[in-house]
C-alpha cells in the first residue's frame, strides 16, 4: 500500500501543499511513473488521513505545475518528466511555442503506430500529395469535431501552416499582388509575401480586429481581392474577432469580390465561438491551421481548405513546392489525434494559457487583456523607439522578446513588444521574466505602454 508521508517540511505551508509534496516526493521515488494512474482521491483521503476536498486541492496545485495531468472519467495520471526545476538563466518570451503536454508514452505509442501505418502507404506516398486519405480523414474528422465541418476531399496536407500561408499567397498572386491584412501581422506572412513580391496592405484595427469602415476604404482605393487575418489570437496583438464583427468583415470582403486567407492557427484559445469565416462563406475563403499551438511544432503537420474551385491550383503550387509534406510526419500528427493527445494538449493549453494570462496581466499591472481567459501572448503597445529600448534591455537583463521589427509592416509607426507567455517551461521563469519587464516598464526612461 501507497504511504503518503505528510511531514510536514514547512509547517506553515498549508495541508495540501504538504500533501502535493507528499505525492510529488513518491513520483520522484519512482514509485508513480510517467502514465501511471494515481489512486483515485477516496483511497488517497483514506490513505493520507484527509478530506477528499484536500486531496483535490492537492492535485490541482500538481496539475497546475505539469506533474499530473485529470483525464475526464479516466483519473489523474503522471506526466512525462521535464527538466525538473526552473532554469535560471535566459527567460525567453520571443519565440511562440507551447508547452509539450504529450507524455512520452503516448508520443512513442504515436510514433509506434506511425511507422506501421506509413509502411503500408503505396509508391512512397508520392501519388498522394495532399496527403492519403485517411490521414485527411483524421483531419477532416479533427476540424469538424473542434471547429468546422470540412470534407477529407477539400483538405491540402502540408508542412506546417506557414507552407499553407505560403501557398494561399501563391494562389491569390494570380487576381492580386496586395493583400490586406492586419497591421502589425505574423512575421511567417510577412516574409512570405516578400518571397513572392507581394506586398502586405496594413489595415486600421480596433480592439476587436480589423475596422470594416478601414478594409472597405483600403480595398476600394487600391482594388486589392485579398485579406489575410488571424481572427483569434491574433499575431502580435492578441485580440478575437467576435461573430458581429465578422459578419461585417465578410461583408465588406464579398462587395469587394475580395477572398479571405483565414488563420485558424490559435483556435484551440477561442472564446467567442467556433464561427469561421470559412464556415460563413466557404467559396471564398482559404482556412488554415496546424498541429503547431495547440498540439506539438514537432510534427510539422500544416492544413490547408482552400476554396474548391481553387484546389487544383493549389495542389498545383504544392507540387511545385515539395512532393506533399513527409507522409512520416503525416501519420504521425495524425496518430497522435487518433490517440486522442489533441483532447489532452487543449485542455491543459487552455488552463496553462488562462493561468499565464492572469499572471503577466497581475506583474504588468496591465488593467486588462484582450483575451483574458487566456491567450499563448501578449502585445505591449508603445512608441518604436521605447519597442527597441525595452527589447534591448530586457535582454541584457536575460530577458527576450519579439523585437518590433519582425512584425511591423513598411511604413506603420505604431509599434510594440510581443511576450510569449507560454514559452518558458515554467511558470517560476515566466515570472522572473515578466517582473523584469515591469520593472523595465516602471522606469518611464525605458518604455511607456501607450
Ligand atoms: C499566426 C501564425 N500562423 C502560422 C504560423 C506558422 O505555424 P506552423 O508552425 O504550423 O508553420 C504561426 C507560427 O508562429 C503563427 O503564429
Amino acid at each position: 500500500m501507497v504511504k503518503f508521508n505528510l511531514t510536514p517540511t514547512d509547517s506553515e505551508a498549508p495541508l495540501h501543499e504538504r500533501l502535493a509534496q507528499a505525492i510529488n516526493v513518491l513520483i520522484d521515488a519512482g514509485q508513480f511513473k510517467a502514465g501511471d494512474r494515481l489512486p483515485p482521491h477516496r483511497v488517497i483521503a483514506q490513505q493520507a488521513g484527509v478530506a477528499i476536498g484536500t486531496v483535490t486541492k492537492a492535485i490541482d496545485y500538481l496539475s497546475d505545475r505539469g506533474i499530473v495531468r485529470g483525464e475526464v472519467g479516466r483519473g489523474t495520471f503522471v506526466n512525462a518528466k521535464r527538466s525538473s526545476s526552473p532554469s535560471t538563466g535566459e527567460v525567453d518570451l520571443s519565440l511562440s511555442v507551447p508547452p509539450l503536454y504529450v507524455d512520452e508514452d503516448m508520443f512513442v505509442a504515436a510514433a509506434e503506430r506511425s511507422a506501421r501505418n506509413v509502411l503500408k502507404i503505396p509508391s512512397g506516398g508520392l501519388y498522394d500529395l495532399k496527403g492519403t486519405f485517411s490521414q485527411r480523414s483524421v483531419m477532416a474528422e479533427w476540424l469538424t469535431k473542434t471547429r468546422v465541418d470540412i470534407d477529407a476531399d477539400d483538405l491540402v496536407l502540408c508542412v506546417g501552416a506557414q507552407q499553407a500561408i505560403h501557398m494561399a499567397f501563391s494562389d491569390v498572386k494570380k487576381v492580386s499582388t496586395l493583400i490586406a491584412c492586419e497591421a502589425p501581422t505574423f512575421s511567417g506572412a510577412i516574409v512570405a509575401a516578400n518571397h513572392l513580391g507581394l506586398e502586405l496592405l496594413p489595415v486600421d484595427h480596433d480592439e476587436e480586429g480589423m475596422t470594416p469602415d478601414a478594409l472597405d476604404k483600403a480595398l476600394a482605393e487600391t482594388g486589392c481581392r485579398a485579406v489575410y487575418t488571424v481572427p483569434v489570437c491574433q499575431n502580435p496583438l492578441g485580440f478575437e474577432v467576435g461573430e458581429t464583427r465578422r459578419r461585417q468583415i465578410l461583408e465588406v470582403c464579398l462587395r469587394h469580390d475580395a477572398c479571405i486567407i483565414e488563420d485558424d492557427i490559435y483556435s484551440v484559445h477561442a472564446a467567442k465561438g467556433r464561427l469561421t469565416y470559412k464556415e460563413l462563406a466557404p467559396q471564398q475563403v482559404y482556412f488554415l491551421t496546424s498541429l503547431s499551438k495547440c498540439l506539438t511544432p514537432l510534427a510539422r503537420v500544416g492544413v490547408m481548405a482552400p476554396p474548391r474551385d481553387r484546389m487544383s491550383s493549389v495542389t498545383k503550387i504544392l507540387r511545385a513546392e515539395a512532393f506533399g509534406a513527409p507522409p512520416t510526419a503525416l501519420e504521425f500528427g495524425s496518430s497522435l489525434i487518433e490517440l486522442g493527445a489533441d483532447v489532452i494538449a487543449a485542455s491543459a493549453l487552455r488552463k496553462e494559457a488562462h493561468a499565464r494570462t492572469e499572471m503577466a496581466a497581475k506583474v504588468l499591472k496591465l488593467p486588462s487583456v484582450p483575451m483574458p481567459h487566456g491567450a499563448p501572448h501578449l502585445w505591449l503597445p508603445m512608441s518604436a523607439v521605447d519597442a527597441e529600448r525595452l527589447t534591448r534591455r530586457a535582454l541584457e537583463q536575460g530577458v527576450r522578446v519579439t523585437p518590433p521589427e519582425a512584425t511591423a509592416l513598411k511604413g506603420r509607426r505604431a509599434s510594440g513588444v510581443r511576450l510569449c507567455i507560454l514559452a518558458p517551461e515554467h511558470r517560476d521563469d515566466l515570472q522572473r521574466g515578466l517582473t523584469i519587464i515591469a520593472m523595465l516598464l516602471n522606469d518611464t526612461s525605458a518604455a511607456t505602454i501607450v
